[in-house]
């Protein structure tokens, strides 16, 4: 029976009371079910198709007809702008141009051209053409004529200035001022982080068409839902009338949610150019100054109280953080006022707004840059009391979310740290330390944990239908923005149904079926949609037992379905699946189901603990990371060897922003000067430790009926403060800025 409910829904701790429409589900896997398809190693669904070329990315998308969109981007990091409009249509070739004229055209509320561009990277204007070289000329028509004014791209600067975007954001609980007279030490420390730009491989992009009154689009997105939502409001369509595709992408990391300005051009020309197919692309450069990045954390102060046994008794955080995105500001203190027990809290969170762009969640945002600072200052305080920096976080676990008081539905944060300390060689790390290497370089051991969200929720739907060949196909509305959750799901539906895993195929990627997932954004894909397709498949699974029970002449509670056969319980009959599905002829049998609510009075978490070793030419400043350690706790692990590398593409982008990512941005220009992937260091094969992957996998009895939660952004989280306290173990160096750059390395060891 369906019913409406109220519900706790949570996206990147973010918490809304909603109602939503769930139906019954299904008993909870117990604990101790064997598992045959779910929980083992299976590689990709997807793989055949991506390495042969046949998966169709947005890149792939070719219509009849379609126009080539170019977007003019300002740049100037502020300026007003002049464009001959007019010439520009005149030019052959160009069927549409968009300018800061077209104030209707809009994202959000906002204008997405505008004549008074407010960052270098600002769209002032789109064309759509029929060919690259009338766009070419198209722009050289517009003739853009800037005058520029006055700007603040340095967060020093904007700091002095109180250039606010918002108020700040303030919070404490109990008393500071007591706490820290309780302490035996008080630890104070400054860091910063710089900004980390997300630079996915495929950049953002888009391909519109107009058929009649329906809009098509295809978009680089982790959310179909969404743009479709977004759309249907720009165009006041209903969303019935439009139709997101997004079968395959190539990393968003948080910066493709819902439709994208791209998206949206590409709707906008497309409308403009009678409806023509267009495609919008941007090119490298784009991503580098217009696509979105992590706010640079301009510094993060931390006052830190404890007594001689490591027992936390007051923190005081206060972070300033540059263009943060709206909704990402006091993050960058949760981990301060989360990740151990205190009782004693004061936070502050300023936002400064600098002309620069706007920031855009990226992977764990806030958190990440501020679990840098406050894991890298609890290793301080650990060296100022002579603890174990393992052991000073046992001391302070804690089994409840301390700002709402709610207890974890399952925390197994000692576990993990348990586990990594075992798997890295914790005990023997003063030993490695100590030792001369032939190489002549420092070697060290640092740690460091994370907490995040990442419990999923409903609204989630799914159906899994089977025809007369004994083939499930589960749909979902879901996307899969490169994690696997593909594979994941057709392990789940296979589990349930007793079938082998070549007999599933998964939908993902397209708004067409009308059936609901949420965005891929705060790792809540997986606990989200996998329940949901567990739940259909369990209804799909009683309708074929009944039906068994109509062909045998049994009771279908004496049979089940193992590996593709009716068997019953008494062993006496086992009949091939088709036996039965055979007989449907044309028809199909559909299973429905859908994510069910969340635990009331209880917080769901992720935790995780990583331990990093370095090695470091204390004299040339150059430092890598040889290993990587990471125990995760997420719950029941569904598909390990995506699970797996999740944890490993998580590991590779907080080494990224440990020790080699920064967006530079010319103070006298206001432009970022490294917007390419030459001058914008990523890591790559080279800088790639070897990366030791364990999950806890203790089913949570209380996240959903399969007991797993998220894993998109936890792995994340502790890799970069880990590295730092590595190279503070190998060295005695302290580097209190990302990334720690050789300059960096030599600067602070100079003193
Ligand atoms: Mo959010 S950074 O899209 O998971």
């Amino acid at each position: 029976m369906a019913k409406l409910q109220k519900t706790t829904v949570e996206m990147e701790g973010r918490f809304e009371e909603r109602w939503v429409l769930v139906e019954e589900e299904p008993p909870a896997w117990e604990d101790e079910r064997p598992l045959n398809v779910a929980g083992t190693r299976v590689a990709r669904l997807t793989g055949p198709r991506r390495v042969s070329g046949a998966a169709r990315y947005v890149s792939d998308v070719a219509l009849p007809g379609m126009l080539h969109g170019v977007i003019m981007r300002s740049p100037h990091a502020h300026a007003t702008v002049e464009l001959d409009v007019e010439a520009a249509r005149a030019v052959p070739g160009v069927l549409a141009v968009l300018s800061p004229a077209d104030a209707d055209v809009t994202q959000g509320r906002n204008p997405i051209f505008q004549s008074e561009p407010t960052f270098a990277g600002a769209p002032v204007a789109a064309l759509a053409c029929e060919t690259a070289e009338a766009a070419r000329a198209g722009l050289e028509a517009l003739a853009p004529r800037y005058t520029v004014l006055g700007f603040v791209t340095d967060a020093a600067q904007a700091l002095a200035e109180q250039r606010l975007q918002e108020d700040p954001v303030e919070s404490e609980t109990g008393d500071v001022e007591a706490g820290m007279a309780e302490a035996d030490v008080i630890v104070e420390a400054e860091y910063a982080t710089a900004a980390q730009v997300h630079h996915a491989l495929e950049p953002h992009c888009g391909v519109a068409q107009w058929l009649g009154d329906e809009l098509h689009a295809y978009v680089s997105t982790q959310g179909i839902w969404d743009a479709r939502t977004e759309f249907a409001r720009a165009f006041e369509l209903d969303p019935d009338r439009v139709h997101v595709t997004c079968e395959f992408m190539g990393g968003g990391f948080g910066a493709k949610q819902g439709a994208t300005t791209e998206g949206m051009v590409a709707a906008y020309l497309s409308r403009a150019a009678a409806g023509r197919a267009v495609r919008v692309f941007n090119d490298r450069r784009a991503e580098g100054v217009a696509a979105g990045h992590r706010s640079e954390t301009h510094t993060q102060t931390y006052r830190i109280g404890a007594r001689r046994d490591g027992t936390l008794t007051a923190i005081e955080v206060t972070s300033v953080i540059a263009n943060p995105m709206r909704g990402w500001i006091d993050p960058t203190t949760t981990p301060a006022r989360t990740l151990y027990r205190c009782a004693n809290v004061r936070a502050q969170a300023i936002p400064l707004l600098i002309d620069v762009e706007p920031s855009n969640a990226f992977r764990a945002p806030g958190i990440m840059e501020g679990t840098f600072g406050y894991e890298s200052a609890l290793d301080e305080l650990a060296a100022a009391l002579s603890l174990d920096p393992l052991d000073l976080r046992r001391a302070n676990d804690v089994d409840v979310d301390q700002i709402s008081g709610l207890p974890y539905t399952a925390k197994n944060l000692e576990a993990c740290i348990d586990r990594a300390a075992e798997l890295a060689g914790w005990t023997e790390r003063g030993a490695l330390r100590d030792r001369e290497h032939p190489d002549g370089r420092k070697r060290g051991l640092g740690a460091a944990c994370q907490i995040w969200w990442g419990g999923g929720g409903p609204p989630a739907h799914a159906l899994v239908r089977m025809g007369h060949d004994g083939v499930v196909t589960v749909v979902t509305g879901a996307q899969d923005i490169g994690t696997g959750v593909t594979t994941a799901f057709a392990q789940v539906a296979a589990e349930e149904l007793g079938l082998p895993l070549d007999r599933v195929r998964v939908e993902v990627g397209s708004t067409r079926y009308g059936v609901y997932a949420p965005v891929s954004g705060g790792s809540q894909t997986m606990p989200s949609v996998a329940p949901a397709v567990r739940s259909a498949a369990y209804d799909l699974r009683g309708k074929l037992l009944e039906l068994a029970g109509d062909v045998f002449e049994v009771s279908p509670d004496d049979l089940q379905i193992v590996d593709g056969s009716f068997v019953s319980l008494d062993g006496a009959l086992r009949e091939p699946i088709v036996e039965v599905t055979g007989k449907l002829g044309k028809a199909q049998l559909v299973g429905t189901g859908s994510r069910g609510p969340n635990p009331d009075g209880m917080r769901v978490n992720t935790f995780g603990c990583q331990i990093a070793q370095v090695a470091v030419d204390v004299a040339t400043g150059e430092i890598s990371v040889e290993r990587v350690v990471a125990v995760h706790d997420i719950g029941r692990v569904i598909a390990p060897l995506q699970a797996r590398s999740q944890v490993e593409g998580g590991v590779l982008q907080g080494l990224g922003f440990a020790l080699m990512e920064e967006r530079v941005i010319d103070p006298t220009t206001g432009t970022v000067v490294n917007a390419n992937l030459e001058d914008y260091k990523l890591p790559t094969h080279a800088d790639c430790p070897e990366i030791v992957v364990e999950f806890i996998n203790r089913p949570d009895p209380h996240a959903s009926t399969l007991g797993l939660k998220g894993l998109g952004e936890p792995p994340i989280v502790p890799t970069a403060p880990a590295i730092a306290n590595a190279i503070y173990h190998a060295t005695g160096v302290r580097v209190r800025t990302s990334p720690i750059t050789r300059r960096r390395f030599l600067e602070a060891r100079a003193g």
